[in-house]
């Protein structure tokens, strides 16, 4: 990494040369990040079933499938239909063993139901955007791209950012700017987007990120783009990226074989916090804080932490890749049905 690039928290390099070079670059790529650590969890078994919940442009599916075949079997979701035709593409030559499926993630445990793809031995979900889809052109996710504000992952979705841009109250702004960019301006950006609208509309991913430069204190040596919270906040906003994360990854554990893995990569502190409680309180600890007495946690034991701390890229990876800067892979292991009422002794 050269001293002067940053990565930004939706983890995107923000290095002026390389962003200018790549956003002109059409050719589509994304090097999928923590792989080896990633596979090695899910612990790919020749013959094994295997669910990639974002195949995003297949680079850890390709790498699952090279361990699980022959005899192993893989489904693949994603809810970009432009990512799912590179991936398609690309694990074309392993297609009788591969269905791809243009879905949210949150149906996953319906469409393991109704496929009677069970039991599954490894589930990865990858979280976020990827490099393709943030630096391609016309999908309005970065704050320097010359684009329409758009940032839909599905874009058969008919709302864009800029429809919540030019739409929502001072209030309502703020607090999704706050909330998902954990931005501390964000009261001070909401009322110079609602100023700025009253003489046109904002459109531009260009035009949204100047404002919002003009209307932050300027820092000495500034980290990140001044712009960069508040656009995750917004991409997180329309697509509704933290809802139903918890009953994700809470339901797709009973479809896991017992021993079966289920790994996710994190790419801000608010996934990663959804996924290392959830994953805590499906290891019977107590998440609600209270005293014990008064703890009204399930503490049913469905699975293990086979990651008690989450782990991170190594100096290799972030030299090599440093949008994998912000990833945080935290994975557990479904254990054999401890019943309803079973506690998980001197835990919590
Ligand atoms: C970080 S990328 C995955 C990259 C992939 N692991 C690879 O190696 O190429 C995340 C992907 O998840 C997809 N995605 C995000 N939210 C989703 C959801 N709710 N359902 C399905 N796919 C989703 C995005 O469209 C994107 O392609």
């Amino acid at each position: 990494m050269t001293g002067t690039c940053r990565t930004n928290i939706s983890g995107a390099a923000w290095c002026p040369e390389v962003m200018q070079h790549r956003e002109t670059d059409t050719t589509p790529e994304h090097a999928p990040v923590l792989l080896e650590e990633a596979i090695q969890l899910l612990g790919c078994r020749r013959g094994g079933r295997y669910v990639d919940a974002t195949i995003g442009l297949g680079g850890h599916a390709q790498a699952i499938l090279e361990r699980i075949l022959p005899g192993g079997q893989l489904i693949g979701l994603d809810r970009d239909e432009e990512s799912l035709a590179i991936a398609r593409e690309r694990l074309a030559r392993y297609a009788p063993s591969v269905r791809l499926l243009h879905e949210n993630f949150k149906n996953l445990p319906l469409v393991l139901n109704n496929t009677g793809f069970r039991p599954v031995d490894g589930i990865l979900i990858d979280l976020g955007i990827s490099s393709f889809q943030m630096l391609s052109p016309g999908r309005g996710f970065s704050f320097r791209a010359d684009a329409k504000l758009d940032m839909r992952l599905d874009r058969s979705q008919r709302l864009t950012a800029a429809d919540l841009v030019n739409s929502l109250s001072e209030q309502q702004l703020a607090d999704i700017i706050e909330r998902y960019g954990e931005e501390r301006h964000a009261r001070r950006i909401a009322r110079a987007i609602v100023t700025e609208r009253r003489r046109g509309d904002i459109t531009g991913c260009l035009q949204l990120s100047a404002l919002i430069q003009r209307t932050v204190p300027a820092r000495r040596i500034p980290a990140i783009h001044p712009a960069t919270r508040t656009f995750q906040a917004l991409r997180i906003a329309v697509n509704e990226e933290l809802e139903g994360l918890e009953e994700l990854l809470t339901g797709v554990v009973p479809f896991l074989a017992v021993g079966g893995r289920l790994a996710v990569i994190a790419f801000h502190s608010l996934e990663d916090r959804i996924v290392k409680r959830t994953f805590r309180n499906l290891a019977g600890h107590c998440v609600c804080g209270r005293r014990p007495e008064l703890c009204s946690c399930p503490r049913r034991r469905a699975v293990y932490l086979v990651t008690p701390r989450a782990i991170r890229p190594g100096a290799t990876e972030l030299e090599r890749n440093p949008r994998s800067r912000s990833a945080r892979l935290r994975c557990v292991e479904r254990v054999g049905d401890l019943g309803p009422e079973s506690r998980t002794p001197g835990t919590g």
